[in-house]
């Protein structure tokens, strides 16, 4: 049983529990739920949503158990697969990007109410609204925190992304930027660089449009108040177009 995060999670028969603690919102537990269920319509390979129930007063959501391992226990099992591993990766990000999800909240407006949240100043906070409404439109589906832990493989081999309490629709490049930055964030800068060149080699995205997205989305990071990013994040929530440009030369 992983007590972690504040919740738990085990395994009932092909039955996977994830039970938050009593402290735990309730909107948020059903706003996931309905997230996955608007997910699983799309046909993408995700685990179903079986039950949302209270256990002993704590919120659950039940889903299909998937036997197997996440992509994040197969990089640190076979490191040499790196490579191979991020490729896939970047397949499967591309393929939940090629859907529609209408009904989920957009990116945008998610990012604008994070960024009224920060206490960042209001000439910043002014700037970084402007900047999201000068970013692309687009409507792919975007999973809000894509990485390896989130991807589960099963023992035949078939993937299956979980974890939808994050998902909007929106810019995709948005999605890859912020993968790339908690690739930074837990200090995987060699994985991070590499994950981003396969993925614009792949989409024909273009580096800088990736990049552009970081001081919106470390604003947003930066509301969790997570002590040791707070360094970082600011970093990137105050570059400007010279660090910005900086950082492309070093991916
Ligand atoms: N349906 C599932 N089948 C198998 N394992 C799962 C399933 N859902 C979650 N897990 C495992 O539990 C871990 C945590 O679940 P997740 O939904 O990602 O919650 P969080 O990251 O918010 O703690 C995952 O990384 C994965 O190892
Ligand atoms: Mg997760």
């Amino acid at each position: 049983m992983d007590t972690s995060n504040r919740k738990e999670t085990y395994v009932e028969g092909d039955r996977f529990y994830k039970v938050f603690d009593r402290m735990k919102n309730k909107a948020d537990v059903l706003n996931e739920a309905l997230n996955q269920a608007w997910v699983e319509e799309t046909g993408l390979s995700i685990p179903s949503l079986l039950e949302v129930k209270v256990i002993d007063g704590c919120w659950a959501l039940v889903t299909r158990y998937i036997k197997g391992k996440t992509l994040e226990q197969m990089l640190e099992e076979e490191p040499e697969k790196e490579e191979e591993y991020l490729r896939w990766f970047v397949d499967l990000q591309l393929e939940m990007q090629s859907k529609r999800c209408p009904a989920l909240r957009k990116h945008r407006d998610k990012m604008n109410g994070k960024i009224s949240q920060t206490d960042l100043s209001a000439t910043l906070r002014y700037d970084l609204h402007n900047r999201i409404e000068s970013m692309p439109r687009h409507n792919s589906l975007c999973h809000g925190d894509f990485n390896p832990s989130n991807v589960v493989i099963d023992e035949s081999g078939k993937a299956y992304i979980i974890d939808w309490s994050h998902a909007t629709q929106g810019n995709a490049e948005a999605d890859v930027a912020r993968t790339f930055m908690m690739f930074l964030v837990d200090e995987k800068k060699t994985r991070a660089c590499r994950y981003l060149k396969i993925f614009c080699e792949k989409s024909g995205c273009q580096i800088k449009d990736v990049l552009n997205w970081l001081p919106i989305l470390a604003a947003s990071q930066s509301v969790k108040g997570i002590r040791k990013q707070t360094g970082f994040l600011k970093n990137l929530i105050f570059m400007d177009e010279k660090g910005l440009e900086e950082l492309y030369e070093e991916v």
